[in-house]
């Protein structure tokens, strides 16, 4: 554990969490780049094949986070023009980048051509002729794979299921062939890979083994009708324990097991392009208690961080453990815990049982790491939290906390 209590007191690594706050205040993300190190290394070793781990940016995007992946070597998958800026700032090899999402435009088609990205994930014929326009026009070939979705379940929230015939991502499974024998024929294409994804947060890996096993047909199919496939992407999903009392943490070695045994046989290179994994327990959300209520019998612990500074909960309604920051034996309350949105959806956790926290004491919100920072927002023109990354015994902040005038910034009377 990267985040460990010692003497009642909350440590990041080697650091007190207390002298965090009194420096950089709250509310404040901290993050161990230990933990980072420890999933990358983890992920990486237990595949036995040639591959690239592509970081999810969208799962948290600080440039000192990428690069600490970047570092390792890994690739990036991106989503955006903004993220494709992000991961070559903070060092990744172009040749490592792929770029999804459902709806790239055509500048963002031409900066990732530039770039000399790997790959772009096409998630709909639209979306090929387009990209065939764009690299036409620039006298060049895109490097494209489809992002076919296998209609498979992947047994996670609704929110973050996007494999099934009703989701909007990617191809339907029965139309691939005929896009990639269309792709085949298109001056600007140049078809590199097969690529699905089927959500996030699975604690089972299965349904991702029965998609790729879905996925190797099709690449054989693909094969016969001569077309090479040298990338095969299976995306990110692999889930993280949020509640160490009910989720049981996936095996990594499992995982890789299934999908080297669905692709044995293809010569091709696997892509992955995990998120939550990587990062969601490297972080936490440390905020202060401000005050207590009750309204009849309902208890509320009142903090200064609010739904903008963390969604997840108000989302998805999301599980993250929340402990005092420091344990001084009070008696457990149970109570919401929300912030000051002004929104009954603003909340952390409900009925949620607790160590009493005294106004002006701070509060941890573990399992932060991933789609914590990148989901915030300013609704109720509230700054943003910083960042802080701890390294052994050193900390430093990696994202200032926004100021009023961070606010306002580009706004005209
Ligand atoms: C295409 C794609 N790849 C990778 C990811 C990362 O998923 P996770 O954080 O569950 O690993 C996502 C998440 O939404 C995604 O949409």
């Amino acid at each position: 554990m990267t985040f460990k209590y010692v003497d009642n007191e909350l440590y990041a690594e080697s650091v007190k969490v207390s002298e965090i706050v009194n420096e950089v205040g709250t509310p404040v993300y901290v993050y161990s780049k230990k933990h980072f190190i420890d999933q990358f290394t983890k992920f990486h070793r237990a595949f036995k094949r040639d591959h690239i781990i592509c970081f999810a940016i969208k799962a948290n995007s600080n440039l000192a986070v990428i690069k600490t992946f970047a570092d390792l070597g890994a690739g990036a998958d991106i989503v955006s023009k903004g993220e494709l800026l992000r991961a070559l700032k903070a060092g990744v090899e172009p040749s490592k980048i792929v770029f999804s999402g459902v709806a790239k435009i055509k500048d963002e088609i031409e900066y990732a051509l530039d770039s000399g990205i790997l790959m772009l994930n096409v998630e709909s014929e639209d979306e090929l002729l387009n990209i065939n326009a764009v690299a036409k026009e620039k006298g060049k070939k895109a490097p494209i794979s489809f992002r076919v979705n296998p209609d498979v379940d992947p047994k996670t929230h609704p929110y973050i299921s996007t494999g099934l015939k009703k989701n909007k991502f990617g191809v339907p499974y029965e139309e691939a062939l005929d896009l990639y024998l269309k792709a085949k024929e298109l001056e600007g294409i140049e078809i590199v890979g097969v690529q699905f994804h089927i959500g996030s947060q699975l604690l089972d890996t299965t349904p991702i083994y029965d998609a790729s096993v879905r996925i190797a047909k099709l690449i054989k199919e693909l094969n016969s009708r001569g077309i090479d496939i040298s990338v095969v992407d299976v995306g990110g999903g692999v889930g993280i324990v949020y509640n160490d009392k009910e989720d049981k943490e996936p095996s990594i070695e499992k995982y890789a097991e299934q999908i080297e045994k669905a692709f044995d046989g293809f010569d091709l290179r696997l892509v992955f392009e995990p998120g939550r994994f990587l990062v969601g327990n490297g972080g936490i959300l440390v905020s202060q208690v401000v005050y207590h209520k009750s309204n009849g019998p309902k208890n509320f612990m009142i903090v200064d961080a609010g739904m903008n500074d963390l969604l997840r909960p108000s989302l998805y309604n999301a599980y993250h453990k929340i402990e005092p920051l420091f344990k001084k034996g009070n008696k457990t309350i149970k109570c919401d815990i929300v912030g000051p949105i002004c929104e009954t959806g603003d909340f952390f956790a409900r009925d949620y049982e607790i160590e009493d926290v005294e106004n002006g004491d701070c509060i941890v919100v573990f399992s932060a790491g991933a789609y914590g920072f990148t989901m915030s927002s300013n609704y109720n023109s509230r700054p943003r939290p910083a960042e802080v990354l701890v390294d052994g015994d050193e900390f430093r902040v990696v994202r200032a906390r926004e100021t009023l005038e961070d606010l306002i910034r580009g706004e005209m009377l």
